[in-house]
């Protein structure tokens, strides 16, 4: 049984004070919410303050991103080190990262080889473009990504990984992929692919999130799906109520499936 779990991307949005006004609104109703794992992944300058805000809830907290080195002359860049005892996750190789500053699936790898001797637990993104989408190319793409982000990661290792499958066309577009569509993807291309690496125990241990234009109106109907394990949300999960609000319809998708 893979415990749900709802993450908000809140990408390069929020202050100092915007974030811990935000963690101060959710903590108290997410506290007492059973059966999802809610996380909220923020820029690496929010991350100590909400930490001090989130204090003695079950809230996840993430980074966006990270270096795979734990110290050195890496001007700009953040550890898995420095995010010890401050952050418990990390969303590794998401498509924006990809798009703008050059993330390979090489990289990709080398993080989350780095999260995981850190014990933090990767929420590594894979998702194919449009064109790739039109031309047919999903299925080949996105298991090479798997494949690539998988690289010498171990059974053991691999069943504590998150994977967010957000296909490029459907984030910030308000054009979600259909349930039908998603559930397909996640379980006939990402689980079936982790199951090759891995075997289908192993594979049935992943959680697989949906990421892409989830908002309050799709969320139910997206997380009813059997192979959907959760959300990875962006611009949905920037006001409390909102978050909240997608925490609490994914507990209760799940609970009826
Ligand atoms: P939106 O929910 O804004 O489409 O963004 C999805 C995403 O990129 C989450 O990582």
């Amino acid at each position: 049984m893979r415990t749900p779990f709802l993450a908000g991307n809140w990408k390069m949005f929020k202050t100092v004070s915007e974030a811990v006004a935000f963690a101060e609104a959710v903590k108290g109703p997410l506290s007492m919410l059973k059966g999802v794992e809610c996380g909220i992944c923020a820029s690496a300058v929010l991350l100590h303050p909400l930490s001090l805000a989130l204090k003695g809830s079950s809230i996840h907290l993430g980074a966006q991103n990270m270096y795979w080195e734990k110290e050195g002359a890496f001007t700009g860049e953040t550890s898995p080190v420095m995010l010890g005892g401050i952050a418990d996750c990390v969303i590794i190789g998401h498509s924006e990262r990809r798009q703008y500053f050059g993330e390979t699936d090489e990289t990709v790898n080398r993080k989350l080889k780095a999260a995981l001797a850190h014990s933090l637990m990767p929420i590594v993104c894979v998702g194919e473009s449009l064109a790739q989408n039109q031309a047919g190319e999903t299925e080949a793409f996105v298991s090479g990504q798997i494949k690539g982000a998988f690289a010498d990661i171990s059974a053991e290792q691999a069943a504590g990984i998150v994977v967010a499958y957000e296909p490029i066309w459907a984030i910030g577009t308000g054009l979600a992929a259909t349930s039908e569509d998603a559930n397909r993807i996640i379980g006939q291309v990402v689980r079936a692919t982790l199951a090759g690496l891995y075997g289908k125990d192993v594979a049935g241990q992943i959680r697989i999130q949906y990421g892409g234009s989830v908002n309050t109106g799709n969320v139910a109907e997206l997380m009813s799906q059997p192979e959907i394990d959760g959300g990875l949300v962006g611009g949905a999960s920037l006001k409390p109520e909102g978050f909240i609000a997608l925490c609490e319809a994914t507990a209760q998708a799940k609970s009826k499936g």
